[in-house]
């Protein structure tokens, strides 16, 4: 996705999103789930779970690994993949960080950003 294709959102400062944590913000339509993952990447997911839109950002957040509040779906956000069940995929926002302030690409496509799996 090139950056001509989204608008930069800035959503945070980097000190309110610590290393190992994840938090929710909200980007015109989207909401959207920082995660600071050990190590220091910083990764941009929708918020809600693609099961039943459970806020991820409730869930436990351990090693890299979230486990949703709700029923237990994990997500690795590293990659925004699924583990349990396997077969689903967090919707990607590009991001990055200033030595101050995070950053979002939200496409300007005029539609909400947001991945749904069934299963569970
Ligand atoms: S809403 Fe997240 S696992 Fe069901």
């Amino acid at each position: 996705m090139s950056s001509a294709e989204v608008a930069w959102a800035d959503v945070a400062a980097l000190e309110d999103v610590w290393e190992g944590d994840v938090v929710e913000v909200d980007v015109g339509a989207d909401r959207v789930l920082l995660a600071h993952l050990p190590g220091g990447q910083l990764k941009a997911y929708q918020a809600a779970c693609p099961h039943s839109e459970f806020p991820l950002a409730a869930g436990a957040f351990d090693e890299g690994v979230l486990t949703c509040a709700a029923h237990n779906w994990e997500f690795d956000l590293a990659t925004g993949e699924s583990l349990n069940p396997s077969d689903c995929r967090l919707y990607s926002f590009p991001t990055f960080a200033t030595t101050e302030r995070i950053f979002v690409g939200i496409p300007r496509d005029g539609r909400r950003h947001y991945n749904r799996c069934r299963g569970g």
